[in-house]
């Protein structure tokens, strides 16, 4: 019996995507696909990995995480970025690949890392930094709502709303005394 209900803790769900990122360092890049997941109601982990400091931890993580219930990996990483590589090496999941633009050369190394994939193992990749983390949750979004009505409902409201919003900046545009 349950003395305290209020202790009750509710089960968390299943992870249906996995975030996996080369360093804490890329944190607050990634938080952005993270932030559309949770604006979604995707159920997500976030962990770190990396593909030349833990290369056995990547390899397994996205060795395991089919079986896990995970339908989707997002990977961020800077410099010469071979996490997406790697994962995408040991999953049939689709990967989708964020560089991050930590290094000196401020994500261009990261993103040919990332995007130059020899034939047979694709990386969805994004554009470098935030806006591709962005891009990369809400791709995720789009993969998942294939199979998933109210996810697609949610989904087209988003777009809706986007579209709506550039209405309005047209028209308070439009209305300025420069034309
Ligand atoms: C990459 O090196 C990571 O993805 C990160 O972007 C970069 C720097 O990592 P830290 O030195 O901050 O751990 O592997």
């Amino acid at each position: 019996m349950n003395k305290d209900p209020g202790k009750t803790k509710t089960k968390k769900a299943a992870p249906r995507v996995g975030i996996v990122m080369g360093s804490d360092s890329d944190l607050e890049v990634m938080a952005e696909a993270a932030s559309v997941l949770k604006r979604f109601g995707i159920s997500f982990q976030m962990t770190v990995a990396s593909a030349h400091r833990s290369p056995h931890r990547a390899a397994a993580f996205a060795s395991e995480a089919k079986d896990r219930g995970i339908r989707i990996l997002i990977a961020g990483a800077g410099h010469a970025a071979h996490l997406a590589g790697v994962l995408a090496a040991h999953t049939p999941l689709p990967v989708i690949g964020v560089p991050i633009d930590s290094s000196a050369l401020q994500g261009f190394d990261s993103l040919l890392s990332t995007v130059q994939m020899p034939p047979g193992i694709p990386v969805a990749t994004m554009a470098i930094g935030k806006p591709g983390a962005r891009n990369a949750g809400i791709l995720a979004v789009q993969i998942l709502a294939l199979s998933d009505r109210r996810l697609a409902k949610k989904l087209a409201d988003f777009k809706a709303d986007m579209a709506a919003q550039v209405e309005e900046k047209a028209q308070k545009l439009e209305a300025t005394a420069l034309q």
